[in-house]
């Protein structure tokens, strides 16, 4: 049976795949679902203990409450915050699908439920062979679009639809995130020109947070999930409806 779960990808690096994959993986763990998080690539990773970590990852482990082993949630973490492809080749390392395979698999038999975050958008290469839309394509997860709310998201928006219908990815559904609190002229009309052009539901348009700790912003996005579409398709994935 295909391991249920979402790949969360987003228009662009800094639209908030982290921070919706883990309002996600937060709400999910307030059902009781024991939710694995899997960020295959990371690029501009941090020393800890002299040891180089994904702060993305720890966010997803900490929202999620996943306990897998760190080499399964971030089986990648590379120096250079640049493109992947560029910051493995400065490190000597060559990012293979066939690990990162593995270690989903392994997490797919622990979790009930699986939310991958993806490098960047869809186009951003991981190796001379490897884009994170490959990557997508072959886990055969459905993607979850994170999109920003302002002026240019339409076109963004769009073209990562396009991509990924060109290279076979079905869609389950378009987040905005960070919306302001007064949304401006372009703000307010994005989500319903998405949706018509796209074809592709925009399921939440979720808030901008005050203040900057990651925390709170995660915690205060999975309350905003409880009743809404994105928690219902989600539901409808946990029970095999989709
Ligand atoms: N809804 C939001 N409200 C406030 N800050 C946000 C929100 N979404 C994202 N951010 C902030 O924007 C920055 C980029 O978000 P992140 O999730 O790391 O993006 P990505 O994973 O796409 O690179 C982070 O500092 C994050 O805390
Ligand atoms: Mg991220």
């Amino acid at each position: 049976m295909r391991p249920k779960g979402i790949f969360v990808t987003g228009t662009d690096t800094g639209v908030g795949k982290t921070i919706v994959a883990a309002a996600v993986a937060c709400y999910l763990k307030g059902k009781g679902v024991y939710v694995g998080v899997l960020k295959p690539v990371t690029s501009g990773g941090v020393e800890r203990a002299g040891i180089l970590v994904s702060e993305d990852a720890e966010l997803l482990k900490q929202a999620s409450g996943c306990a897998s082993p760190d080499d399964d949630i971030a089986p990648y973490v590379l120096r250079r915050p640049i493109a992947p492809s560029e910051a493995a080749r400065h490190d000597g390392v060559t990012v293979r699908y066939e690990r990162i395979k593995e270690a989903f698999d392994r997490l797919s038999t622990r979790h009930g439920f699986l939310i991958v975050e993806g490098a960047g958008g869809l186009l951003v290469p991981l190796a001379e062979d490897l884009m994170t839309a490959d990557l997508a394509r072959r886990l055969q997860l459905p993607l979850l679009i994170v999109a920003r709310p302002d002026l240019g998201t339409v076109n963004h928006t769009l073209l990562t639809c396009e991509c990924a219908r060109s290279r076979g990815i079905g869609i389950l559904g378009i987040v905005i995130n960070g919306q302001p609190e007064q949304p401006g002229e372009a703000e307010s009309y994005a989500p319903r020109i998405i949706e018509r052009l796209s074809g592709v539901p925009v399921l939440d348009v979720l808030p901008r947070s005050s203040g900057t700790d990651q925390k709170r912003i995660v915690e205060r996005l999975a309350d905003c999930l409880d009743g809404g579409p994105l928690a219902a398709v989600i539901q409808s994935l946990l029970m095999n409806k989709l």
